[in-house]
């Protein structure tokens, strides 16, 4: 930034701030409220833009600028007018001086009258008073309650006054000139006609002005809600990058303005994470494959070794504990191979007709001991005349691992619900338990592989059940959603409880089509 602009912005700001602040708080209503007005929600992003801020600012400090202009041609106008007006008094007196060459208020009053038969107009007025204050000539207006009456200073030299009379209001701007017999001469013209005249000017003006300030003001916010649309296409292509969806970039314009460039940095910036995180996940499903063969070799070697030595009990169990822990590593490859065999469509899965009762009855008996052993109660509530297309086994092993989270992080006297409900065109399956939940702001990550949120440690787990629950979702072209549980509970005043359910469309377009 410039210098200049250094030293001027500062002040500037801190000029516009306060006529902004009340402008703001006058057109709060409108976008607080937007529903209440007919304009788009839009249309109140667009009055919040920096943009938008901006051109009422200026649109302001041109607005004050400009009346102060007014104001001061006005003055000026009225200032020229006054000049002039002032240039023919002092002519005319100059005139009746040499003129006349008259001494004496009566003399001139004589003379006047002889001459000036006609001269008084309605916008012109002479007068002439004696020592006394005696109207000898002209206009008795002048004097009651004119220029020269009713003063307490001697009523001489240039003079204005206004006042009201029987043909209307007066503005006098006129000429005292004393006589050598003490006498009075005046002259003054009434300027209102001619100020009257030159008023519309400003208001001409004035309203030229605040046309223009409406229709800049209409602009400004034609390109503030033009400016908002288009960030706001940005911030959509990147929430939803955010929630999953790699493929989603920003649709360009083809305009090559600032948001155009801002929308191809941001798609190369997703196109390079996505790139990134392909690399990565090929990386570690390649490395899962490649280490899953020795391993199984090493735990069978394992297994060969302590079927030799059964006569030593210590070297005996430490090879147990030894073939406990490949067991585990091999869990995690298997599950997380699993997880990306069905995020790639790469396994092996048969969509048929779903008997959705016959799912939750074998999902309800395959957890029935283990729930009575949790003191946890297991309940089953479904919709009739659910139609599902999809593979049975992979569901199954879906709602097992919602079951399992809901047995692990449930406490013991409280309820779970297996669920199928119909939710639009399609339906929902899924689990909901009376344990502590998550937090809404930490359901995405929840979803993410080898992310546990619990700190308890002696819950056993690896953060793969609900990466592997969403990928079963997507590949049915649903989703996994997690929620508060919103069933009614047997004892009130319990934890928040998480219903994890897969939203599911009731034929994949996939197979629809085929
Ligand atoms: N029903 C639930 N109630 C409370 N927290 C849950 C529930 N289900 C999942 N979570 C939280 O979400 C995290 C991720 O769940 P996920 O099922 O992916 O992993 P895990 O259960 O920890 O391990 P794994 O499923 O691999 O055995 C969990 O660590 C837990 O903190
Ligand atoms: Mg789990």
């Amino acid at each position: 930034m410039s210098t200049l602009s250094q030293s001027f912005w500062p002040p500037l700001r801190a000029f516009c701030r306060g006529p902004l602040r009340g402008l703001a708080q006058a057109w709060r209503p409108f976008w607080q409220n937007p529903g209440a007005h007919a304009g788009p929600a839009e249309s109140s992003v667009a009055l919040r833009t920096s943009h938008f801020r901006q051109t009422t600012c200026f649109a302001f400090i041109f607005l004050l600028v400009t009346l102060g202009s007014i104001a001061w041609g006005q003055n000026l106008l009225e200032q020229v007018m006054i000049r002039h007006v002032k240039d023919m008094v002092a002519t005319e007196i100059r005139a009746h001086q040499t003129l006349s060459g008259r001494d004496s208020a009566a003399q001139l009053a004589l003379a006047l009258s002889q001459r000036e038969t006609t001269v008084n107009r309605r916008e012109r007025a002479a007068a002439v008073q004696d020592a006394d204050g005696t109207l000898l000539y002209g206009n008795a207006e002048l004097l009651a309650p004119g220029l020269c009456a009713g003063r307490a200073e001697p009523c001489r030299g240039w003079l204005r006054s206004s006042h009201t009379g029987g043909d209307g209001m007066r503005e006098w701007l006129g000429h005292a000139y004393l006589l050598p017999d003490g006498g009075r001469y005046i002259i003054a013209y009434d300027i209102l006609p001619m100020l009257n005249r030159i008023y519309p000017v400003p208001l001409v003006v004035g309203l030229s002005v605040f046309t223009a300030l409406l229709l800049s003001l209409g602009a400004g916010l034609f390109f503030s809600m033009d400016a908002a649309n288009r960030i706001s296409r940005i911030r959509q292509a990147m929430g939803r990058f955010a929630r999953g969806e790699l493929d989603a970039r920003v649709a360009l314009r083809g305009r090559q303005d600032e948001f155009d460039q801002l929308g191809k940095d941001v798609n190369q910036a997703l196109g390079r994470i996505y790139f990134l995180m392909e690399e990565v996940r090929n990386a570690t499903n390649h490395i899962a494959h490649e280490l899953r063969t020795p391993l199984t070799r090493l735990q069978q070697r394992l297994s060969n070794a302590a079927d030799t030595i059964r006569d030593n009990p210590a070297a005996d169990n430490e090879l147990a504990l030894a073939e406990e822990e490949i067991r585990r590593i091999l869990y995690l490859f298997r599950a997380v191979m699993r997880i990306s065999e069905i995020e790639t469509g790469r396994c092996h899965h048969e969509p048929a007709p779903i008997d959705i009762p016959a799912l939750l009855r074998d999902l309800h008996e395959y957890y029935d001991v283990l729930a009575e052993q949790r003191e946890l109660r297991l309940l089953t509530t479904l919709d009739e005349d659910l139609a599902l297309h999809g593979d049975a086994a992979l569901l199954f092993q879906a709602l097992v691992n919602l079951v399992d989270n809901a047995i692990k992080y449930a406490p013991a006297g409280t309820t779970i619900t297996l669920l199928a409900r119909r939710a639009g065109a399609g339906l929902e399956l899924g689990v909901a338990d009376e344990g502590p939940g998550i937090d809404a702001g930490h359901r995405g990550q929840a979803v993410q592989r080898f992310r546990r949120l619990t700190h308890d440690r002696t819950i056993a787990g690896h953060g793969l059940g609900l990466a592997l629950v969403q990928a079963v979702a997507a590949l049915h072209e649903g989703s996994l959603v997690l929620g508060d549980n919103p069933l009614p509970r047997a004892a009130p005043g319990g934890l928040r409880g998480l219903m994890a359910v897969l939203r599911l469309p009731a034929t994949p377009a996939a197979q629809a089509g085929s």
